[in-house]
């Protein structure tokens, strides 16, 4: 693997999927330190607020919101969906008693993991595969001759792009266990 890959793919992934699980245990460590380790458990409603907001972006991808550019409501989607996941982490805590609030938390969490595979990986390797157009475009090569030479490369994007299979329906999977426990809380509280 070359150390570009690493560092422009790699590195911040992992740092940010780290950061994520870090800050969660940071505010519970703070809230504990502080001994209003309570206000962890109601920290699931601004988290859902939060990942609910974030779906913004899907507003304006179908175009019920007319302002702004889809580029910065992708970056609110990202943002919201990765802080709303650390207070629900938070939420979730270190006990298990109820299974549908974990299995929702384990679809937040392979939802973010894709998300950021979506952000690095995804979104590096097109930009990469413009450069090399754009470099194959320089060398005076016919449009013909760019397109063989880029085959195996958009081969390989378009395999990638498939990313979307994991991240959407997750997300459906985490938007309905979401609701189940949500509901069972209200039925059971
Ligand atoms: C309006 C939003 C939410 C409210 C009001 C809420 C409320 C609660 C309450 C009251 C508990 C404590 C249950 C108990 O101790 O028996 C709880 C536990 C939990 N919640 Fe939520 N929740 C919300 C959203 C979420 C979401 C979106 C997730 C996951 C993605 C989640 C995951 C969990 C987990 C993992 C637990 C711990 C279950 C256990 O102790 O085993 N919650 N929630
Ligand atoms: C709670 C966690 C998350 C959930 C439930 C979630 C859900 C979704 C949904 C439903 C979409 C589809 C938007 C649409 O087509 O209408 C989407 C797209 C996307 N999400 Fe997430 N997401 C989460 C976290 C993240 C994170 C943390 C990132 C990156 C840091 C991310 C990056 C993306 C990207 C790049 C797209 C693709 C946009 C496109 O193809 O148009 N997501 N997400």
């Amino acid at each position: 693997m070359s150390n570009s890959i690493f560092v422009k793919f790699i590195i911040p992934f992992l740092l940010c999927f780290g950061l994520m699980v870090f800050f969660a245990f940071l505010i519970d460590y703070l809230l504990h330190l502080g001994n209003i380790y309570w206000v962890g458990k109601h920290l699931g409603i601004p988290g859902t607020l939060l990942i609910m907001g974030s779906f913004v972006y899907s507003a304006k991808k179908r175009k019920l919101i007319k302002s702004g550019n889809a580029k910065t409501y992708l970056a609110y989607h990202e943002y919201m969906a990765w802080a709303g996941s650390v207070l629900i982490l938070v939420h979730a805590g270190v006990h298990y008693n109820a299974h549908l609030g974990w299995l929702a938390t384990y679809m937040m969490m392979i939802n973010v993991f894709s998300g950021l595979v979506g952000k690095f990986i995804i979104r590096n390797a097109r930009e990469s595969m413009n450069e090399r157009r754009l470099a194959l475009a320089a060398k005076g090569l016919s449009d013909e001759s760019i397109e063989n030479e880029l085959f195996y490369d958009s081969i390989t994007y378009g395999v990638i792009k498939q990313w979307r299979v994991i991240h959407l329906p997750i997300a459906m999977v985490f938007f309905i266990l979401s609701i189940l426990h949500i509901i069972t809380i209200i039925i059971f509280s």
